[in-house]
């Protein structure tokens, strides 16, 4: 997987969230591995830590590249349950997601705690697709561009240069999470360019250009055309639909 995103290539990335057993994901596999071709996008998927190698070893192609859905904010020692990003690597893992909202909401994951977890991805060679977005309740005060600003500030912004080219991003408004209710082009097209513009005030102008800003939330075929059609959307990180072969290759054919 190159690491170069200078003409910020688009991503369609499936999040399974904690469903599909290893049967269910071979079918997947078989569906959705011998379906992509030339697609002009990188194309990722994130399964449950368990079956990332057995689904690895499985896949034949190159154009499926395999992530974690998390890692430890600590490198090694008594943390029971955790996965280190330094294990992930090993195993020839190269995408990790970190500050999904449902791990900041059910595991109490901080903005501290998360910048922690990107040290350890990026200290490890792991490309992050680092999560933010605003709840209802801060969407509804329109308050929503302080919130996701703060969010980059104490998790992302102590990051050099260098380092920060190699982060993803993706902008999930947590009301529209799981919910069928999809932030409308217009929504995401303003939250992808005010993220960019931070991007550019904190680093550069010719860093904002090259980062990738993926929309998350409730993308389904029906509305992936029109979201990846904005300036600054740079594809979409699918839960629910990705569970379904067939949407996840018409999400990625709308591209
Ligand atoms: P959804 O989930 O597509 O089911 O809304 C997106 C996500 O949580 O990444």
């Amino acid at each position: 997987m190159s690491k170069q995103n200078l003409s910020r290539r688009k991503i369609v990335a499936a999040n399974w969230k904690m469903n599909l057993d290893i049967d269910e994901a071979a079918e997947w596999l078989g569906e959705v591995g011998p379906a992509l071709k030339d697609d002009d996008c990188d194309v990722f998927v994130f399964p449950s830590s368990v079956m990332i190698g057995d689904l690895m070893d499985m896949y034949e192609g190159d154009m499926l590249v395999f992530g974690a859905q998390n890692c430890s904010h600590k490198d090694s020692g008594a943390y029971t349950g955790e996965v280190s990003a330094k294990q992930l690597a090993s195993v020839g893992i190269e995408l990790v997601i970190l500050g999904h909202s449902e791990c900041r909401e059910h595991f109490g994951e901080t903005n501290e705690i998360i910048k922690q977890k990107l040290q350890q991805a990026v200290q490890n060679e792991l490309m992050p697709i680092f999560c933010c977005g605003e709840p209802l309740e801060v969407r509804n005060k329109n308050e929503q561009k302080n919130y996701v600003k703060q969010q980059l500030e104490e998790s992302l912004f102590g990051f050099s240069a260098a380092a920060i080219t190699d982060i993803i991003i993706a902008y999930e408004p947590i009301w529209a999470i799981g919910t069928g209710l999809n932030a409308t082009p217009e929504q995401a097209q303003e939250m992808h360019a005010f993220i960019r513009a931070e991007i550019a005030a904190k680093y550069s102008n010719e860093i904002a250009q090259q980062i990738r800003i993926l929309y998350g939330g409730s993308c389904k075929p029906t509305n992936a055309k029109e979201l990846f059609a904005c300036a600054d959307v740079d594809g979409g990180l699918i839960g629910g639909a990705s569970l379904n072969p067939k949407d996840f290759l018409a999400i990625i054919r709308a591209l």
